[in-house]
């Protein structure tokens, strides 16, 4: 559907992707709620951003409950209501399994999965209670479509956004509110700084704090999308109210690869006719 005049609450908005998608929507002709942890990227944001009637920046740990609920009513006490949530705050927790400690899946898991369930515990309600409909925006990741070495912690989190998304599209459709899962691949970004954000209580018990800190020094290939790039493909996402928006075709081949090792691992026996009944109603056919 159509966003200009629609406001749209992006978590992680203040850097890289999420400031990428806020880019496009703002050219749309959107409101957007910048929501960060990070309060000194938020100011950068409002500023790079210019149009100040359509910004509102507010700052947000995206794990705080409390102020999610307060992030939200002062984006309504700005704009009058939200329709699109962004859930896209994430941080790069990625390491060998082996090196993986409680704080590190703790921290993990509990930005990139709990952050999502926040946003979606405190705004779907909001949503639906106004009636004009919407769109529920979840950045996951190429990783939850083509799993890889070294990002455990990370690919469960985004596997399980993934799954939400898809799960929940079906029910909210009846509520006009759409949902697209977003799978970027390699972006430029702000990510590999993650490490500065990882909280006190979540570094006693780390394997992964001396990889955070060689990882800041590695440079960001040019290669990889621009955030304005994929800012452009969500906003297109949104208005197709697409369930699965991706933005690298280099990928193509292994996604195919994965799922036909599925399709493969499918047992090759007769099915059960009363038994595929059931399970269609299940799957709501
Ligand atoms: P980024 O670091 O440039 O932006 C992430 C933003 O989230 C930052 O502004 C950061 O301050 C904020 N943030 C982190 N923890 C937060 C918290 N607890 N509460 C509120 N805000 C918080 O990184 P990037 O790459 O733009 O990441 C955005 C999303 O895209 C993440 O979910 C990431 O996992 C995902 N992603 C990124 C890819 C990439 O190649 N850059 C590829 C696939 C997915």
């Amino acid at each position: 559907g159509d966003v200009h005049g629609r406001t749209a609450f992006i978590t992680g908005g203040a850097n890289g992707i999420g400031l990428g998608i806020a880019r496009a929507l703002v050219r749309a002709g959107a409101n957007v709620v910048i929501a960060d942890i990070r309060e000194d990227s938020l100011a950068q944001a409002k500023a790079d951003l210019g149009a100040d009637a359509q910004v509102e920046t507010v700052q947000l740990d995206v794990t705080d409950r409390a102020a999610f609920a307060r992030a939200a009513d002062a984006a309504e006490a700005r704009f009058g209501k939200i329709h699109m949530l962004v859930g896209n705050a994430g941080v790069g927790v990625m390491g060998p399994v082996l090196d993986a400690r409680f704080d590190d899946w703790d921290w993990g898991m509990g930005v990139n999965l709990g952050g999502v369930i926040n946003g979606l515990v405190t705004i779907l309600p909001r949503i639906k209670a106004h009636g004009e409909g919407g769109q529920i925006v979840t950045t996951s990741s190429q990783s939850a479509l083509i799993p890889i070495s070294y990002s455990a912690i990370y690919t469960a989190a985004k596997a399980a956004v993934l799954g939400i998304s898809e799960a929940i599209r079906g029910e909210l459709a009846a509520e006009n509110i759409g949902v697209s899962a977003f799978m970027p691949g390699p972006v430029q970004s702000h990510i590999a700084h993650s490490g500065e954000l990882r909280p006190a209580e979540y570094r006693e018990d780390s394997g992964y704090r001396q990889r955070e800190e060689e990882l800041e020094q590695r440079p960001v290939s040019p290669l990889w999308m621009s955030a304005d790039e994929v800012g452009e493909r969500v906003l297109a996402g949104i208005r197709n109210n697409d369930l699965y928006i991706l933005t690298h075709p280099e990928f193509g081949a292994g996604m195919k690869t994965r799922f036909d090792a599925i399709l493969a691992s499918v047992p090759d026996e007769a099915i059960n006719q009363d038994r595929a009944k059931e399970i269609g109603f299940l799957l709501g056919n």
